[in-house]
């Protein structure tokens, strides 16, 4: 369709409806290097196309079709190596497979030195299936199955977190049958309120995660666990919650981890050696987010546990992280083409494209912001307040709520929201029966399909009949 078969829709008005947007950017073609993977340029030659591992989106919306998640594998790598790098050999980095998981991730993962955590039997598997050695896997839940729990400790797994009373006997049982002597960690809430969104919050005590400490609760499971002969008890867990910004809420869940480690030595003459601080960094999704680097994470979260351990007189234990959106989330971007145009007077401008809440359900499940480009060709037309929004049956069926796009933005044109690595793939749905989207590596000039697009036979083989 031609770009003048459509009205262009209210430009940028003088009064904006109410909404979260902070005024269009300077130049609507400039692309933020902190919410774009490493490689993403536009290419100013080519009409503006943008490019990704050095291939344009075009030929990626060709090639594998739309909508897709196109993954930037040197990126991936890099964010990887430098959370790697920055804990150095005397720490665990161990990737929350919950973010984005699929074989070729766990490929680059264990060739980048990392470890894995998992929170299910389909992860384990995968993990397993593309070589991730087993004593390098953790493995989380609030209610992991007894066949669960029986393949990650034929399989060797590295570490089970244990998160109740009833797990800790579950998991002493099944090990002390299997002949073996299972190493835990278990896993309990401080009690910190992360200053993040309620469904993401998980160190406050109520909610379903972990053992409490308050009350005395988690030193009783630390008590009953060592007593079980299935059991080797090596340490602590603690996941405050995600995309947290504020390392505040860190320190406090370091100072009361130690002070735990410090009530089992006096207890017990023990001293546990791990402590793993959990996942939960932030990361921009839009210009507005300024996440920190790895470095500095690595730095903070080393020098609290040392200065908690030494005033109470420890050895410092092996700290291990868990991030997961930190390394994928910033990764990808989902490309999707623009099906209709509905600008609504006074208010906003509907732009609906080919995809929407079953490939990223973050901005109606957790007012997510992101924001979004026309990466097709590049425009210098007026910006026009746009509300980004899928093809699903249900008005929350929204991907970017408040965006500037280019007023002249057309049905067929290509645009890219950043920063859908973590956490859209992996809660992507069939509602609708919309097909889940492929997703696509990009490295080097060359495009990879590392998970398939769903087909029609996929959905009807499931339906039995
Ligand atoms: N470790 C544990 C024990 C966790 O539960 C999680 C996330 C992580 C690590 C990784 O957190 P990250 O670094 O990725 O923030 N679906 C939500 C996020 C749920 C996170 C659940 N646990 C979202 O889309 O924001």
């Amino acid at each position: 369709m031609s770009r003048s078969a459509h009205p262009a829709g209210p430009r940028h008005a003088d009064v904006l409806p109410e909404g979260h947007y902070s005024g269009p950017a300077a130049d609507l073609n400039e692309l933020d290097p902190k919410v774009w993977a490493q490689t993403v340029t536009r290419d100013d030659d080519a009409n503006g196309v943008v490019t990704v591992g050095g291939i344009d989106v075009k030929t990626l919306a060709e090639r594998h079709g739309t909508p897709a998640y196109v993954l930037d594998e040197d990126d991936f790598r890099q964010r990887a190596r430098a959370w790697r790098t920055a804990f150095g050999h005397d720490a665990d980095v161990f990737y929350a497979g919950k973010a984005f998981l699929s074989r070729a991730v766990v490929r680059w993962l264990h060739e980048e030195g990392l470890n894995l955590d998992v929170c299910s039997g389909g992860e384990l598997a995968t993990a397993l299936s593309a070589g991730m050695p087993a004593d390098r896997i953790a493995f989380h839940g609030n209610n992991k199955s007894v066949s669960e729990i029986t393949r990650a400790i034929e399989a060797g797994v590295g570490r089970i977190v244990l998160d109740s009373f009833q797990e800790i006997v579950r998991v002493a049982h099944i090990a002390q049958s299997l002949g073996k002597r299972q190493p835990v960690q278990i896993r309990i809430t401080v009690g910190v309120e992360a200053h993040t969104h309620e469904f993401i919050a998980t160190a406050h005590e109520d909610q379903k995660f972990g053992i409490p400490l308050a009350g005395g609760q988690a030193a009783e499971a630390v008590r009953r666990a060592l007593q079980l002969d299935g059991l080797e008890v090596i340490g602590i867990h603690s996941h405050i919650g995600s995309q947290i910004f504020d390392m505040s809420g860190f320190e406090v869940a370091a100072h009361r981890v130690v002070g735990l480690l410090k009530d089992i030595r006096d207890e017990h003459g023990v001293e546990l050696p791990e402590i793993d601080l959990g996942g939960g960094l932030g990361i921009a999704y839009t210009s507005d987010d300024d996440p920190r680097e790895p470095h500095e994470i690595a730095k903070a979260l080393t020098e609290i546990v040392t200065r908690e351990c030494d005033s109470a007189k420890l050895r410092t234990p092996r700290i291990s992280v868990e991030p997961g959106r930190a390394i994928v989330g910033p990764t990808a971007f989902t490309l999707y083409e623009v099906g209709t145009i509905k600008p609504l007077d006074g208010l906003r401008t509907y732009v609906s494209v080919d995809g929407g809440m079953s490939d990223n359900i973050r901005t109606a499940l957790y007012d997510a912001e992101y924001s979004v480009a026309l990466v097709s060709r590049r425009s210098d037309a007026e910006p026009m307040l746009a509300r980004v929004v899928g093809k699903h049956c249900e008005s929350g069926d929204i991907v970017v709520k408040d965006a500037f796009l280019p007023g002249d933005l057309a049905p067929g044109d290509l645009i890219a929201v950043p920063a859908t690595g973590a956490y859209c793939r992996s809660m992507a749905s069939n509602y609708n029966h919309v097909l889940r989207p492929p997703v696509v590596a990009v490295k080097d000039g060359e495009s990879r399909v590392i998970v398939r697009r769903e087909t029609e036979e996929d959905l009807l083989r499931l339906d039995v009949g």
